[in-house]
């Protein structure tokens, strides 16, 4: 008997079709996936991202689990009918892009390409950015993503510190946590990178408080989620120019509200939420995994704490 799996976000079954029945294929999996409402009670599996409308999943009585698409969960992690194990996403193509989001505009910052991208005075103006080695960065978030662009900066030559929950042993990478060790990474640091999930403990992180502890003029970079920074003591920090400038991905309401003041505001740069997009091709690949891995009875990757909340 082939699997049940229901693809809950209809609307990006187009994108996710044929490389998802590829990799179910290339995994051995014998498996019948559909985006149409199926019977809750026959379904094994399901593919879910926040925006599809299935919100009860007290129906679905023999599913072993709910496998996002999302590397942030906290828009399901609190449903209550959500007692089935839940597995959030770590796509290597999503941390290419990530990798890639985060080097580019710490190296905008670094090097003051602002200055040179628009010149309209032609001025001829030698000023040396300062060598990597000599301009800390702060990595909030050791996990997937946050490790791989803590080793990206650091191999440009950036002395990079972490701070997450608990220890990691990444070589070169000292890693601190608390929040004696927050106060530590974010006193040196000239960048700060965000890429912590949305939970209770990491919301408005970034308060007055926290970012009067950084050097002034320290460049903020927020791939992670807009909550963790306060809005208002950020736009305060950036009146005051105690911040050099903030480029912010994600935010409380998205997309960014017209009348939001980030989008005026000339020391913040508002990228709309693009960061890191799952991949079809590869983030199948890592579903159809976990669902060999959970047939087979081996533990499934991934699986979210609830408790924790990510
Ligand atoms: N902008 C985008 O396009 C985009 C795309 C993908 C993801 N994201 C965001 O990026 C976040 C991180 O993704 P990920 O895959 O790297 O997640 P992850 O592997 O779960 O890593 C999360 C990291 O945050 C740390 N952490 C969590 N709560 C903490 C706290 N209260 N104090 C200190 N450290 C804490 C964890 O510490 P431990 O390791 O010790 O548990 C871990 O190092 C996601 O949750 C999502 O919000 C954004």
């Amino acid at each position: 008997m082939p699997l049940n799996v229901h693809f809950a976000p209809a609307t990006l079954w187009s994108d996710y079709e044929q490389a998802l029945t590829e990799a179910m294929a290339g995994a051995g999996i014998d498996v019948h996936l559909t985006p149409d409402a199926p019977d809750p009670a026959a379904v094994d599996y399901i593919v879910y991202a926040p925006s599809a409308t299935l919100q009860d999943f007290s129906p679905f009585v023999r599913t072993k689990a709910v496998l996002s698409l999302w590397a942030g969960v906290e828009r399901i992690v609190g449903n209550a009918t959500l007692t089935q194990p839940l597995c959030r996403m770590v796509d290597p193509a999503m941390t290419e892009t990530m990798v890639a989001w985060v080097v580019g505009h710490a190296l905008r910052h670094h090097l003051g390409m602002d200055r040179h991208i628009v010149n309209p005075g032609h001025v001829w103006d030698p000023v040396c950015p300062p060598l990597p080695r000599d301009r800390p960065v702060a990595m909030l978030g050791m996990g997937a993503l946050g490790t791989a662009c803590a080793r990206a900066l650091a191999a440009l030559g950036f002395p990079v510190t972490g701070w997450s929950t608990g220890a990691k042993d990444v070589p070169g990478i000292p890693c601190l946590h608390g929040a004696d060790g927050l106060a530590r990474v974010l006193s040196t640091a000239q960048i700060v990178v965000t890429l912590l999930p949305k939970t209770p403990g990491t919301e408005n992180l970034l308060d007055a408080r926290r970012l009067s502890m950084l050097p002034r003029g320290a460049f903020i970079l927020n791939p992670g989620r807009g909550p963790i920074i306060e809005d208002a003591a950020l736009l305060a920090a950036l009146d005051s120019g105690h911040i050099g400038h903030a480029t912010l991905d994600v935010f409380r309401t998205e997309p960014l509200p017209a009348e939001h003041p980030f989008w005026a505001h000339p020391r913040i740069t508002v990228t709309p939420h693009i960061a890191a997009d799952t991949s079809p091709h590869t983030a199948s690949a890592v579903i159809a995994e976990n669902i060999r891995r959970s047939e087979a009875g081996l533990p499934l990757l991934h699986l979210v704490d609830r408790a924790r909340g990510y």
